[in-house]
């Protein structure tokens, strides 16, 4: 379908084999600015050596939201899920990597010291998890080509802006030049066209993917994209717009109730 995939650090399968099997979709690697440096430099080149494109860096999840379904139904992240980028005898520990995810008390990581880690590669980053125009701003200043306005699909921050709302007023702060992608409840055609008119260049699924891949596998996966490319056409067809090129604000309206 053409679309690029983020492959995320925390995944079931080693970054090297995903990146093999999909050589173009496997376009970002994704990982946390948390736990040791070395670490964290170490899986930077991974991605790099991998032939990953560029880095997305999920900065909303310095310890894991309170996920209270999750704990209902005792769902537990296990090494089979999680841990396929550090099997047991790997150089890095799993529990050394994600530990923060479950120790409140950890230190976040200043922007200065994400940007200077950034360094040790010569790839494009992209923060993740943005939701403000000042975090928007320091990203950038950091050196982050781009950011990607998400509130996490809402399995963060209980009670934050929701994407949509806070898109225009990032894209806003960082002007025309930088590159904005945005997730969290794009579920239609229509979402996406609302998120290009509102500024974003890049539109994100997270759990959408995943619902087709638990109906039907692969061959969900495929029909979710091809329904959402219909959808596309069509909204963009009743809105008299020949192509995404030729979207703007003026494409939607919000109306207060
Ligand atoms: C089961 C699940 C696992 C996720 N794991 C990660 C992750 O490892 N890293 C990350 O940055 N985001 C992760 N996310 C968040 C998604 O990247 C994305 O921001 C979110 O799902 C977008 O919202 P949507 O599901 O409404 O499209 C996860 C989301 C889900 C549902």
């Amino acid at each position: 379908m053409g679309a690029a995939s983020i492959v995320p650090e925390a995944g079931s399968h080693p970054i090297e084999e995903i990146a093999e099997a999909a050589p173009t979709a496997a376009a970002f690697g994704q990982l946390h600015p948390m736990g040791r440096e070395e670490n964290f430099v170490r899986m930077l080149k991974r991605f790099a050596d991998a032939g990953y494109r560029g880095i997305c860096v999920t900065c909303d999840c310095p310890t894991s939201g309170w996920r209270e379904r999750n704990m209902r139904n005792r769902f537990e992240p296990t090494l089979e899920v999680v841990g396929g980028n550090y099997p047991p005898g790997s150089e890095t520990s799993i529990y050394e990597v994600f530990g923060q995810l479950f120790d409140i008390s950890a230190p976040v990581w200043p922007w200065s010291k994400l940007g200077d880690l950034m360094t040790n590669v010569s790839l494009p980053w992209f923060a993740k998890g943005i939701i403000t125009p000042e975090d928007a701003v320091a990203a950038v200043a950091a050196g982050a080509s781009g950011v990607l306005v998400s509130n996490h699909g809402g399995r963060q921050l209980d009670g934050v802006m929701a994407s949509i709302d806070a898109l225009p007023l990032i894209r806003d702060a960082v002007g025309p030049d930088v590159g904005i992608a945005v997730d969290s409840g794009i579920r239609r055609g229509s979402d996406i066209v609302t998120a290009i008119a509102l500024g974003a260049d890049v539109v994100v699924v997270g759990r959408l993917a995943v619902y087709g891949l638990a109906a039907a596998g692969e061959a969900g996966v495929v029909r979710t994209y091809e329904l959402l490319r219909d959808e596309l056409r069509t909204v963009l067809t009743l809105l008299g717009r020949g192509g995404i090129a030729d979207l703007d604000r003026r494409a939607v309206r919000r109306v207060e109730r």
